[in-house]
């Protein structure tokens, strides 16, 4: 995708960050060999070479912060990226928002197939876990057990998966949604990974309480930021800017904030999230700096 904006620290660091990322994940993710290639090379499709890494970034500045290895900051952030993969993998199947190009290219179903898709989708999710849990992670088991006890959570049905049935169910619905209905949807199906993964940092590096729970805020602050804007773009932005379609939500009754508050409002409230989400890192310090630019990044970024 065409992006003309000047070099900053926060974009040399997020564009490092994704190398970095991308890295960790083909050393991750099994090479596509075996009887069951197709099935890896579809996982390494899905997850290698693409997307702004936010998700990864988060963990990786968040265990910044307390430091915590970037080895061990990279397996965690690879694993959050992978489930983010397996998300998009499935949101974008015909059964739910039947998309056709992602991330600038074909989908995992039309560059592959729908049970290929499917199976990648899982595929992709126990990878994430299977590497949170393993020793390289960190060597302290308790450590290992509450990265997995959140990103389950998380992704599971009162996270990414109860919000995007929240989602599908707004989709098929006669009466549209009040403004707290969809806040909720919103928190779960995209909140709730951007919560977790800007607090695992802190679960890596033991954090005290109140810090971890400031990285929490922080995460569901720009998390619900993230989402208004991503339902912007889609209504206001090409498939050229984005790599995904656009101009998609509002036909098949979507229900965003878009859509209750319009476009200036809604606007307004994401400015006003970011606002709050850097409050949260007030006592952070400078070390902070990176990520209270990226709290503004996600609602003025053009992908
Ligand atoms: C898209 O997420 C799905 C949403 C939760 C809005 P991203 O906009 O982070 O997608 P990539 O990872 O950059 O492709
Ligand atoms: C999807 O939201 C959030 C997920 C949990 C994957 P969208 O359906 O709006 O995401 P895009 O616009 O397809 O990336
Ligand atoms: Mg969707
Ligand atoms: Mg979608
Ligand atoms: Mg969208």
């Amino acid at each position: 995708m065409p992006d003309t904006a000047p070099a900053s620290p926060l974009r040399t660091a997020l564009a490092q960050a994704a190398a970095e990322i991308d890295t960790a994940l083909e050393l991750l993710l099994p090479p596509a060999e075996g009887p069951e290639a197709p099935l890896l090379a579809a996982m390494r499709y899905a997850a290698i070479g693409g997307g702004k890494r936010l998700r990864g970034f988060l963990v990786l500045e968040g265990a910044r912060q307390f430091g915590v290895s970037r080895q061990a900051a990279l397996r965690v952030a690879a694993a959050i990226e992978m489930l983010h993969a397996y998300s998009l993998v499935h949101d974008d199947l015909p059964a739910m928002d039947d998309d056709d190009l992602r991330r600038g290219k074909p989908t995992l179903h039309r560059a592959f197939d729908e049970a290929t898709a499917i199976i990648a989708g899982d595929a992709l999710q126990a990878q994430a876990f299977a590497v949170l849990a393993d020793e390289d992670t960190h060597a302290d088991p308790a450590v290992r057990v509450e990265l997995v006890r959140c990103l389950a959570r998380a992704a599971g049905a009162r996270g990414m998966c109860g919000g995007q049935m929240l989602d599908m169910l707004a989709e098929a619905a006669t009466e549209p949604l009040d403004e707290a209905h969809v806040g909720r949807l919103q928190l779960l199906k995209t909140g709730r990974l951007i919560e977790f993964s800007a607090e695992a940092g802190a679960v890596l590096g033991k954090a005290p309480a109140p810090q971890r729970h400031a990285l929490a805020a922080y995460g569901r602050d720009i998390g619900a930021a993230f989402q208004i804007a991503d339902d912007l773009l889609d209504a206001t932005a090409s498939a050229d800017e984005t790599g995904k379609r656009t101009g998609k939500d509002a036909a098949a009754g979507k229900a965003t904030l878009l859509g209750i508050l319009g476009l200036e409002r809604a606007r307004m409230q994401a400015e006003r999230l970011v606002e709050q989400a850097v409050g949260h890192l007030d006592s952070f310090g400078d070390r902070a700096a990176l990520l209270r630019g990226l709290a503004t990044y996600t609602i003025e970024r053009k992908s």
